[in-house]
């Protein structure tokens, strides 16, 4: 079952507003500046649609989210917004778009935070590295993804530790293991021919990557 924090759009909202404070808006912003208008857009992981609502809503983008959450997918749906519940590393054919953006969403993908179930193919098929893969293909112009460097779920304190894994459970696992800065640079360094740049989000909580996508025009 997921996490209380991912029962109610309007909490979860309320959430990334206190965990980011002032940075809030200029996280959203920093994301918005890098997708032109009148593109498409497809972002996994969508949550409950704030970077739609707020920043993407009325530049005439063509907007598609993906999330595991039911109750995140109908919020996006009420915004107006085309919406999709999926697995993401369940499915091989992403939506394809100029854009394909994923924002905090990476460690959910990576080892140690995922249970096994019966629709796993392998270990590889839901890997982070395979996602990314995915995106690329799916992407016609560019692969965007911001990913904390900066968690809780990696504070010293154990009990800490043990709350900001469970809370983050989205409903397939607790969640135990996030990058750091170190990590994730590493983890973008076998995607370096696509990399085109990366730099940290005001207040230094996330970290974006811009890739260019492989997808055919
Ligand atoms: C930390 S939230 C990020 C939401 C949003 N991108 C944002 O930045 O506010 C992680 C999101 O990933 C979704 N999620 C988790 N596992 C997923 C999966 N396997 N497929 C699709 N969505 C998933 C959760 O439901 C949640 O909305």
């Amino acid at each position: 079952m997921s996490s209380v924090i991912y029962r109610s759009p309007a909490l979860y909202e309320l959430l990334m507003r206190v965990l980011y404070a002032t940075h809030y808006r200029s996280r959203l912003r920093a994301i918005s500046e890098l997708i032109e208008d009148d593109c498409e857009v497809v972002d996994l992981c969508c949550g409950p649609g704030a970077l739609y609502r707020l920043e993407l809503r009325g530049r005439g983008i063509d907007y598609t989210g993906l999330d595991i959450n039911p109750r995140f997918v109908a919020r996006l749906q009420e915004l107006g917004a085309n919406s999709i519940q999926a697995d993401v590393a369940a499915r091989s054919d992403l939506p394809k778009g100029d854009y394909l953006i994923m924002l905090s969403s990476l460690y959910q993908f990576l080892p140690g935070n995922r249970e096994e179930d019966s629709s796993a193919s392998d270990e590889g098929e839901r890997s982070a590295r395979l996602l990314v893969e995915r995106m690329l293909e799916a992407a016609r112009s560019r692969v965007i993804i911001a990913e904390p460097i900066r968690n809780f779920a990696q504070s010293r304190n154990p009990v800490l530790r043990r709350v900001a894994s469970r809370l983050t459970n989205p409903g397939t696992a607790d969640q135990p293991v996030r990058f750091d800065e170190q990590s994730l640079d590493g983890f973008f360094d076998s995607f370096e021919g696509s990399l085109e740049r990366c730099f940290a989000i005001p207040g230094g909580r996330e970290k974006v990557y811009v890739l260019r996508g492989r997808g055919q025009a």
